[in-house]
């Protein structure tokens, strides 16, 4: 278990390059054996999460190679269609290897996934949309693993009752694959998703809609080999601007459009922040103290809710009552009993938090319960009086390419430590 130290109340001040988007690049990763052949990728951010897809493809009989932030998947030796147990319970984008084998090799077997212990999170929905277009598959036997086989994918109307990110990635796959027209309505309209859609579009599939809850695809069409850059993660920007936020600071972001997060900055204007948007660029402005704000999470274009613990941690600090509902994970107020060892005043009861902001947090051990709360806990730490050790960094490094680095350059004084 990896730890890192931060001594908080350094102003932060000057220009991070966002990493490329953890959420886009794995199901672009899962999507490169529809294609029998290669698949270049740029903007490639070096995060565990992406190593971890890496050994899953190459444990299938890919061959993946990352050269600085640019991947080479080669799938044409694709010979397997069973994912093991260990690598599935890793993360969950593991699950989108189910429509992608469905639609490369037409088997596979899967378990459960893994990821961030923040709800249930139930593949129903994937389930639904795969077995609508035509797949078989039998339920868990005991051992855990989920078989499934299709002759052909079959293009249908298909109704998503809810917005799934990953039920509508799984689904695009299968209807890529499929013979005829697929029209999937309620999709989820995260960007990761337009991204996904381009990216399929540049191997040959012809995808219609992007950006709306309606996703149109002309399935069978031959695929082809690719080289397609990766947009900036909208989550990691998300947490620096709340960063230079809560320790106050001048920050600019480039590497993304900002216009994906404009729930995000919205909510921040509110509260005092100067922020301006430009052409792939974001600038944030923060010398005073921010005032409370109220939150409710939803699917894309609401609140991000990767976003809603970082947001936890710069209200702690902000004048007033916050009250903050989370209406996508059942559980994913876990943060909030670290924020409170800091001094944080935090209720939560159900989906909603309340929280009243104080001057002053105050540094001392804590421990990052995921991904997304380590990192609400770095941002906590930038504010705070004194050290804070953040214990569980595996979980920050899983979507962060170095937190340490990007955060130093700016100012701040954080370092790995024992
Ligand atoms: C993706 O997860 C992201 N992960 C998550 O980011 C993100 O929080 C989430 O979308 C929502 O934006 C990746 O893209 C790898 P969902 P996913 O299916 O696809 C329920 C991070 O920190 N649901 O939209 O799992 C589910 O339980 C991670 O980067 C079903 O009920 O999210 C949840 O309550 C954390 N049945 C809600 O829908 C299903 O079959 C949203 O889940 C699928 C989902």
């Amino acid at each position: 278990m990896s730890a890192i130290e931060i001594r908080g109340l350094r102003p932060l001040k000057g220009e991070i390059i966002v990493q490329g988007s953890k959420n886009a690049v794995l199901p672009m990763m899962a999507a490169s054996v529809l294609n029998r052949g290669k698949t270049l990728l740029n903007n490639v951010p070096r995060i565990q999460d992406v190593f971890c897809m890496m050994g899953i493809l190459n444990s299938l009989g890919c061959t993946c190679r990352l050269k600085g932030h640019q991947l080479e998947i080669d799938s044409s030796g694709l010979s397997g269609s069973c994912v093991l147990k260990e690598d599935m319970e890793k993360m969950r984008s593991s699950i989108m290897l189910l429509g992608a084998l469905l639609g490369r090799c037409g088997e596979a077997g899967v378990y459960s996934p893994g990821g961030c212990m923040i709800g249930e999170r139930p593949i129903d929905l994937h389930l639904m949309a795969l077995r609508e277009l035509g797949a078989e598959i039998g339920e868990d036997d005991g051992d855990g693993v989920l078989y499934a086989r299709v002759r052909r994918f079959t293009g249908k109307r298909i109704v998503f009752p809810f917005p799934s990110v990953g039920a509508t990635e799984n689904a695009l796959f299968a209807a890529v694959m499929a013979t005829g027209r697929t029209v999937l309505e309620g999709c989820a309209r995260e960007p990761e998703i337009g991204e996904l859609c381009s990216f399929l579009n540049s191997m040959g599939a012809c995808v219609r809609g992007q950006g709306t809850d309606i996703l149109t695809v002309e399935g069978g069409l031959p695929l082809h080999d690719t080289h397609f850059t990766v947009g900036g993660d909208r989550i990691v920007a998300g947490t620096y601007l709340m960063a230079a936020a809560a320790a106050r600071g001048e920050l600019v972001l480039t590497g993304l459009d900002p216009g994906v997060l404009g729930a995000v900055t919205d909510i921040l204007k509110k509260m005092g922040a100067v922020i301006y948007e430009d052409e792939g660029l974001l600038y944030i402005r923060c010398q005073e103290r921010l005032l409370a704000a109220d939150i409710c999470t939803g699917p894309y274009p609401d609140f991000p809710t990767d976003l809603q613990s970082v947001m936890m941690a710069v209200m702690s600090l902000s004048k007033g009552e916050s009250r903050i509902q989370e209406t996508v994970f059942e559980n994913r107020f876990r943060t909030a009993a670290e924020l409170e060892k800091m001094g944080a005043r935090i209720e939560c009861m159900d989906d909603k938090a309340r929280i009243k902001g104080r001057e002053m947090l105050f540094g001392t051990r804590v421990e990052a319960r995921d991904l997304r709360g380590g990192a609400a806990l770095a941002v906590a730490a930038l504010a705070a009086e004194g050290s804070t050790i953040i214990g569980g960094y595996e979980h920050i490094q899983r979507g962060y390419e170095d937190i340490c680095r990007d955060l130093e350059e700016i100012g701040a004084d954080i370092h790995m430590c024992a």
